[in-house]
């Protein structure tokens, strides 16, 4: 996979100058400029390929016209989770009337990106249509298995995972399967059966049992150990367990997460980290991510990590801000800790090393039809020499003009990556700015600055 990055770590004067002239060369010639073995190790995806691991996001179909979002998916994680998409509730609301438009557009994102799918999910007790809690026991099983066969041969060889069955044990101590339509009418079997037919609808698919609640070793745990335990002494098909991995200052990451991982993985299955957030901020959100990622590495069968959404603006739980991407897309301290837990390069951003970058936004004049605006970059508590800050604009806006940076662009031209025209080495705390001018072309809104990175 090619990987679009703004962001370097101090690389070698001659590759620098030979990335200026081929940046030149790409955007003559109308092609996006992209990075290839000189930042392998500065985005989350490539940091977890040279592990040989994945590292993925959860992704709302929505979002992809938003530019930022989708120029961080695509520059920083090489597999992608339907959010909600591929739910029941969202391809099978009538029965057996099936629609995959919003799942497609995000299947056929990754794949134009070489990115990896992770299917989730086909049976859960929740957002699943009223319907089907009202079949009989007979007309529910062929249901399941018809929606099984249904969507999992619509995306049949584009899936690397599927979470084939979600959440059906109990929180807490009784170790107990979770009461559902599946559970009450069909009884304990349901989940094997679900196994068994999903083997057959794609055989190319790892099939995964996911859950929450499950991170460490404790009751739910034990009951979902030992039934993955029995499954594969009895041959019936499961090839990973899902771990969630929702975390927050009442249920934190616990003390045996990796003992847990490890004992799963010590059945013969894979093991993944599939919808990790974690609550809080600063150090202590990010010396917890880091200890999720390290755990993953020490358990050779932990094949990739998956976290629930790429910004905190969009997580389902946004006022505990549980993602390694701020509202405005800046790198949260929890994204450096990722990134070099994963064996990455930490040169900019909020939480890591020693080159620090901020990024602030001002318009200044205003005519009918365009505007100006202004960036002042500030560097930290170190010197820098040389900083790196993208501008998006909202379509159909146009830059015309730019001053005191050298500017790059996306393939659509809504995306300025600005980068320094002399003025890259400050002294610690020292600011410098650059300027340009936005073409509204009706819409008033102004840019959106991303983060700033320096080394
Ligand atoms: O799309 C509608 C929108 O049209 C409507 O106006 C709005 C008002 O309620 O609702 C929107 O749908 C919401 C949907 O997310 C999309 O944003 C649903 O109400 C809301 O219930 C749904 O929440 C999802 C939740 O699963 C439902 O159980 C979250 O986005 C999603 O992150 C969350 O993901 C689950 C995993 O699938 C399984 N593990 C737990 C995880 C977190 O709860």
């Amino acid at each position: 996979m090619l990987m679009l990055s703004t962001r370097r770590t101090s690389p070698p004067r001659a590759r620098r100058a030979l990335g200026a002239g081929l940046a030149g060369l790409l955007a003559l010639t109308g092609v996006t400029a992209l990075a290839g073995t000189a930042d392998a190790a500065t985005t989350l995806a490539s940091a977890a390929a040279a592990k040989g691991r994945y590292f993925g996001t959860a992704v709302a179909a929505n979002h992809l016209g938003e530019a930022q979002y989708v120029s961080t998916l695509n520059t920083e994680f090489d597999s992608v989770t339907p959010e909600n998409e591929m739910k029941w509730d969202a391809v099978e609301a009538t029965r057996n009337s099936f629609n995959f438009s919003a799942a497609d557009r995000i299947v056929s994102h990754a794949q134009s990106r070489g990115m990896k799918v992770r299917g989730h999910t086909l049976v859960w007790h929740s957002q699943l249509p009223s319907w089907v809690g009202g079949l009989s026991a007979t007309d529910l099983r062929s249901a399941m298995n018809n929606h099984i066969n249904q969507v999992m041969g619509h995306y049949k060889g584009k899936i690397h995972s599927w979470d084939v069955v979600n959440e059906a044990f109990q929180d807490g101590s009784s170790g107990a399967r979770r009461s559902s339509p599946f559970q009450d009418k069909l009884g304990n079997g349901f989940i094997e059966e679900a196994f068994r037919t999903a083997r057959a609808a794609d055989p190319a698919a790892k099939l995964c049992y996911n859950d929450y609640n499950t991170d460490g070793i404790n009751a739910k745990s034990n009951a979902v150990y030992n039934m993955v335990k029995d499954f594969k002494a009895r041959g019936v098909p499961i090839d990973c367990v899902g771990f969630q991995s929702h975390f927050n200052s009442a249920s934190p990451v616990p003390s045996d997460y990796q003992a847990n991982l490890q004992r799963f993985a010590d059945l013969g299955v894979e093991v993944q980290i599939t919808e990790l957030d974690i609550e809080g901020s600063g150090t202590s959100q990010a010396t917890s991510y880091g200890n999720v990622v390290k755990a993953c590495l020490a358990v050779t069968r932990c094949t990739g990590i998956t976290v629930w959404g790429i910004t905190d603006k969009y997580s389902w739980r946004a006022s505990g801000t549980p993602l390694l991407f701020d509202s405005n897309y800046n790198k949260k301290p929890a994204y450096t800790a990722v990134l070099s837990a994963l064996g990455g390069s930490s040169g900019g951003g909020d939480g890591g090393g020693s080159a620090a970058c901020t990024a602030t936004y001002a318009k200044a004049e205003e005519w009918s039809d365009r505007f100006n605006g202004r960036v002042t970059i500030t560097a930290g508590t170190s010197a820098i020499s040389t900083w790196s800050v993208t501008v998006t604009l909202t379509p159909p806006q146009k830059i015309s003009t730019t001053w005191n940076g050298t500017p790059s662009w996306d393939s659509s031209g809504t995306v300025m990556t600005m980068k320094p025209n002399g003025n890259g080495s400050l002294a610690a705390g020292a600011s410098t700015s650059f300027g340009f001018t936005v073409m509204k072309n009706g819409t008033s809104t102004p840019p959106v600055i991303g983060a700033c990175t320096a080394s």
